[in-house]
């Protein structure tokens, strides 16, 4: 697939918690950002757990396997500096809300079969690809003129989960999806319970996290603010619906396959600032 290992650097110095136009977006990003970090160092041992069972023709995603696990590390190493920002802006139980879902992964590697589990990591990975496309061609509304360090690390990240998007996929599909049966029960019937599971269980988490942020916020925002707050919770969920739940039903068709996908614009230039000797990137040197 071409994949690029990327070694980006962000500068948090003029770090606010509200970085976008609608403040429950951000609220909505900042919350997410817990799922990343528990879920990707678990994606990449279930991939090397995985990896011995792909049919030896299958090289080139053993290549890509390895990009994936590079690409995955950066992420949630990025993300922990991120949530740690987060937290420190007076929202300390994140971490705990953290720790549960990654209690919650360690059961599911104890408990459930590599299927179950590549079935759920793929429902993970094909989120990502959905906000590829938010990111990077719908996302005016919302950050439309704005640059700063959580939008670049959203931005970079969404657009490496877009370059990865079939890894799991192709897991899923040369493990299990064999023979006429295989495709029709596993690589249809499963493939969507997988991602059924994964966006209750991970909405779960970001739901209370979102939660717990609005009612501290709600206590200590003056009656403006408050009504500001309540104006953006139903815009962003008017685009919530438009740019990421709807076009997130293609992925429940049964010819759906995310290498498909058509690239979001911009999105390749964008990741070049990231790479070597990029302005963005940790190798570049400072102006
Ligand atoms: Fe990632
Ligand atoms: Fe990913």
């Amino acid at each position: 697939m071409g994949m690029i290992v990327r070694f980006p650097k962000f500068d948090y110095s003029d770090f606010k918690f509200y970085w976008s136009h609608n403040m429950a977006f951000s609220q909505d990003r900042n919350a997410t950002a817990i799922i990343p970090s528990p879920v990707e160092p678990w994606l990449i041992k279930l991939l090397q757990e995985a990896a011995p069972l792909l049919p030896p023709s299958h090289t080139w995603l053993r290549d890509d396997t390895q990009k994936f696990i590079a690409q995955e590390s950066q992420h949630f190493r990025q993300h922990r500096i991120f949530n740690k920002l987060i937290a420190e802006s007076g929202f300390p139980r994140l971490a705990e809300m953290e720790a549960e879902l990654a209690a919650d992964l360690e059961e599911f590697s104890r408990t459930k079969s590599l299927k179950w589990r590549l079935a759920y990591a793929d429902g993970f990975e094909t989120l990502g690809a959905v906000s590829g496309m938010l990111w990077f061609e719908k996302s005016d509304e919302m950050i439309g003129g704005l640059d700063n360090a959580a939008i670049r690390l959203w931005k970079w990240h969404m657009a490496e989960e877009f370059e990865h998007r079939e890894v799991c996929f192709q897991y899923f599909k040369a493990i299990y999806c064999r023979g006429l049966i295989g495709r029709i029960i596993n690589g249809y019937f499963y493939r969507l319970y997988g991602l059924i599971f994964a966006i209750r269980h991970l909405r779960g988490f970001s739901s209370r996290a979102v939660a717990y942020m609005r009612q501290v916020e709600m206590e200590r925002m003056s009656d403006d603010e408050k009504r500001q707050l309540r104006a953006d919770i139903k815009t962003f969920e008017r685009f919530n619906r438009r740019v990421f739940l709807k076009p997130l039903l293609a992925n429940l068709l049964p010819w759906y396959d995310p290498g498909k996908k058509p690239v979001p614009r911009g999105l390749f230039n964008y990741l070049k600032k990231f790479e070597k000797d990029g302005e963005w990137s940790a190798g570049a040197k400072a102006a």
